[in-house]
């Protein structure tokens, strides 16, 4: 079972690189499955129905989404029918949406939870409860089980990936937009990658306009953040190679490409 996911896709050159990229990566990595985070892909705040289904004409199976899950207002209007469109699991009881999807592939089925942390994040429930939870339920069904864990923290990340080793099949980080170079197996046999990175706008901050926030490191002054639409783009990703028999992590691979890491295939 392989399994391609690609990470943070900030407004539309990060779409951009998703699909001029994702067939590239399907050719080379074979994926069964292709989960993307999309929580900035509309201009950078949350996602829109139009983006959702874009992303799964391109080759996705399921979008996960995280802090800025509630900034596009139209979220409200789609994410309940949304199958494939799941929010953090933790997010308080009520919130609109799911945590958790199952995807078919062929006689096999994989479950994608997403969550979020909680240091230096809004208050929400408890992550780590919650992937308990999440996880008892989902492996009554199946072995393989995704986690993309959305937090601002190392140290809440690589709390969360020795807390569910060998119950996951990995556990990969979003929220920070830098990928990390800390690609392991577990010893239990989960796959783990602190942050997996952004992919979107290479030459501004965390996927801003650098002039806007270099502003407000300089001034202090409240400033608009706009995403670059136009420029360098890059994309981030991580490959994950889970055996047939045992979900856990086989391989895990990172990707990431732009002018100075070209693609190769
Ligand atoms: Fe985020």
């Amino acid at each position: 079972m392989n399994l391609l996911f690609i990470g943070d896709v900030v407004g539309s050159l990060g779409r951009e690189m998703v699909t001029q990229y994702l067939p590239k990566l399907k050719e080379k990595y074979r994926p069964h499955l292709t989960v993307i985070n999309g929580e900035n892909a509309a201009s950078g705040k949350g996602i829109t129905e139009k983006i959702y289904r874009q992303f799964l004409d391109a080759g996705a199976q399921v979008v996960t989404l995280g802090n800025h899950a509630w900034d596009n207002r139209e979220i409200f209007e789609f994410i309940n029918d949304a199958k494939y469109l799941i929010r953090p699991a933790n997010f308080p009881e009520g919130t609109p949406g799911k945590g958790i999807a199952f995807v078919k592939i062929n006689d096999l089925e994989v479950a994608i939870i997403n969550l979020q942390g909680r240091t230096f994040m809004s208050p929400i429930d408890c992550p780590f409860k919650k992937a308990d939870e999440l996880i008892e339920l989902a492996r009554k069904r199946t072995p393989f089980i995704f986690i993309d864990f959305h937090a601002e923290v190392t140290s809440e990340k690589q709390a969360m990936g020795w807390y569910v080793d060998g119950r996951v099949s990995a556990v990969i980080g979003t929220h920070t937009h830098v990928q990390t170079a800390d690609n392991r197996i577990l010893p239990e046999g989960t796959g783990y990658l602190t942050d997996v990175g952004m992919t979107g706008p290479y030459d501004g901050i965390l996927g801003v306009e650098k002039e806007a926030v270099l502003k407000r490191f300089l001034t202090s002054m409240p400033v608009r953040f706009d995403i670059p639409k136009s420029g360098r783009g890059q994309l981030s990703a991580v490959f994950l190679e889970l055996d047939r028999k045992t979900g856990l992590t086989k391989k895990i691979e990172r990707i990431f490409i732009n002018d100075d890491h070209p693609f190769y295939s």
